[in-house]
């Protein structure tokens, strides 16, 4: 791997649900660092690309590296340990957890082998850093609160703590802004930046609030019908005619 070689390398990827052509021949790359917006209008296949760039669904062709390595086939405990955290249009917390064993139990599934599992501490060792995820994310308060008593925009900043709990180096967000009122939208948008600028870390984000897109993205790319439409700095995604009008006849 030299230093030109993308962290995430989509190619050709293709999706049908019957006569539904959902993704169609998409192909892009993400640079280390890069915080990409992925955006379109209802329906225009962003959630089918992630599940098909991340294992949740086969495309129907089309291949995926991260940094370099082939990743189809692979499962999410793997892609895990290769550095890469999502999150879930629908959210994937626990309701009758607290915020805390929320975070803990998404460290899990990638941490340690079956001997640290047997002897080592029941929480592998996980409570230290899923406490620095917390007050990261501003949730202190929360901390021993069960999630299903959080609101809905609460719960939406834990399940995006949530993905990095494996100390990505990429991180795919499917709209993490949903619903979220303005204040924690700023907090949520301020922490990303602030993983991007102290880690490094890269980020695939699909969202609806082009407040949101546009101030925290350094590039955009714009599906529509399943096919990649625009892509540009979203200076110039504001200005695209094309994609104006793919948002107007959605
Ligand atoms: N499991 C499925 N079975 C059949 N059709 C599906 C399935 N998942 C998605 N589709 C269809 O594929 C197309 C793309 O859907 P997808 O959820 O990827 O869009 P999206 O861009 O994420 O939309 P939104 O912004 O509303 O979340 C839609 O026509 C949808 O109805
Ligand atoms: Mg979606």
């Amino acid at each position: 791997m030299n230093a030109a070689t993308p962290v995430l390398s989509v190619r050709n990827i293709c999706k049908s649900f019957g006569g539904i052509h959902a993704v169609r021949d998409v192909s892009f790359d993400v640079g280390a660092g890069e915080i990409l917006g992925l955006i379109g209008p209802n329906g225009s296949g962003k959630s089918t690309l992630f599940n098909c760039i991340l294992g949740q669904l086969r495309p129907d062709s089309g291949q995926v590296s991260v940094n370099g390595k082939q990743v189809a086939g692979m499962r999410a405990c793997d892609l895990n340990k290769l550095g890469v955290g999502r999150t879930f249009q629908m959210l994937q917390v626990f309701p009758q957890m607290t915020v805390l064993d929320n975070i803990i139990l998404a460290g899990q599934e990638h941490h340690g082998n079956m001997l640290t599992r047997l002897f080592g501490p029941p929480d592998a060792g996980l409570t230290e850093e899923a406490e620095r995820l917390i007050e990261f994310f501003r949730l202190g308060h929360l901390r021993d609160e069960l999630a299903g008593s959080l609101s809905y925009g609460q719960q939406k900043l834990l399940d995006a703590a949530m993905a990095f709990m494996a100390g990505p180096s990429l991180v795919l967000l499917d709209e993490p802004a949903g619903g979220v009122n303005l204040t924690m939208l700023a907090s949520l948008k301020e922490r990303l930046k602030a993983f991007n600028a102290e880690r490094g870390t890269t980020f695939v984000v699909i969202e609806h609030n082009m407040e949101f897109v546009m101030s925290l993205c350094t590039r955009v790319l714009v599906l529509a019908d399943g096919a990649i439409i625009a892509e540009g700095k979203p200076e110039e995604i504001r200005r695209n005619s094309q994609v104006i009008e793919a948002y107007l006849g959605g």
